[in-house]
């Protein structure tokens, strides 16, 4: 078998639900060993089992990736269970509030910063050690169309995706002499627990479904898998020349 991530450690954060439960599943696929990591005990364990039951190789570890103690711990139980690090998948977000910027507190503002942009930061900072070490490693960092154009909800989610384009840039620029390549992935609205819960939350699903359709030129939500066969690319030797390079996965979105 030709397997992309053959016994390569990758870690997923945020695997419980979504994009970051399909990349660990398609990881897997490819023969990658993945620590499954999220705040969500239950659904991150239905991840593993669902790999394992397809054969693949995954452990569960519970991680808040804002909490810097929680995140050198679980990255040294990770290294010693399952070996060196090869791949990072910063996945974990939150979409925080939609409100105008003069109606949002400081502690909203932070609680967005602190999960999207702090979370990439000390995620990396554990990961990339033994990644150094090897001289091998390939991070991915899930950023936004929102990271890549305005709209006009979500203020410091905006804020927190720009921040995770560019720092994408500057650690690609300083790892690159250890073979550490670091990229970035940007996809339109893709039908995850976060979007269909702001759909929820309006009382009128349908309808937001119909408007966030109109937006793609696709005419359609992306789905998970969507995101996760590009992020697999991006972690596996078929990228081995990019780095530093945003990765759009919109529908057409961002072309217009
Ligand atoms: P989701 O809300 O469906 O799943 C996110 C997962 O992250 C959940 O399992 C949740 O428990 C976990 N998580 C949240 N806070 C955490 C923390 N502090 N530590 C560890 N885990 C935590 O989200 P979705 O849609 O799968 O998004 C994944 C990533 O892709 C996010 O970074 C998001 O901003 C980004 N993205 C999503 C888009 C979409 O339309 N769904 C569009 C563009 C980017």
């Amino acid at each position: 078998m030709n397997e992309k991530l053959s016994g390569r450690v990758v870690v997923v954060t945020g695997a419980a639900m979504g994009i970051g439960k399909a990349t660990a599943i398609a990881a897997a696929k490819e023969g990658a060993i993945v620590a499954v990591c999220d705040i969500n005990e239950r659904e991150g364990q239905k991840t593993v089992e669902e790999i394992r039951k397809a054969g693949g190789k995954a452990e569960f570890y519970k991680l808040d990736v804002s909490d810097e103690s929680q995140v050198r711990d679980v990255f040294e139980r990770i290294e010693r269970n399952l070996g060196d690090i090869y791949g990072l998948v910063n996945n974990a977000g939150i979409a925080g509030v939609s409100k105008p910027t003069h109606q949002i507190t400081l502690d909203e503002w932070n609680k967005v910063m602190s999960v999207n942009v702090n979370g990439v930061f000390l995620c990396t900072k554990y990961a990339v050690p033994s990644m150094i070490r090897n001289k091998k490693g390939s991070i991915v960092n899930l950023s936004s169309i929102y990271g890549l154009v305005g709209a006009q909800d979500v203020p410091p989610y905006h804020a927190s995706k720009g921040a995770v384009r560019l720092m994408t840039k500057t650690d690609a620029l300083f790892y690159a002499k250890y073979n550490i390549r670091v990229n970035s992935v940007h996809p339109g609205f893709i039908d995850t627990p976060m979007v269909s819960g702001f759909a929820e939350s309006t009382g009128n699903k349908e309808a937001i479904y119909e408007a966030l359709k109109k937006l793609h030129p696709m005419g359609r939500l992306g789905r998970p898998e969507e995101v996760a066969s590009v992020i697999v690319f991006l972690l596996s030797d078929d990228s081995s020349f990019m780095t530093g390079s945003e990765v759009v996965v919109d529908g057409g979105y961002t072309a217009q």
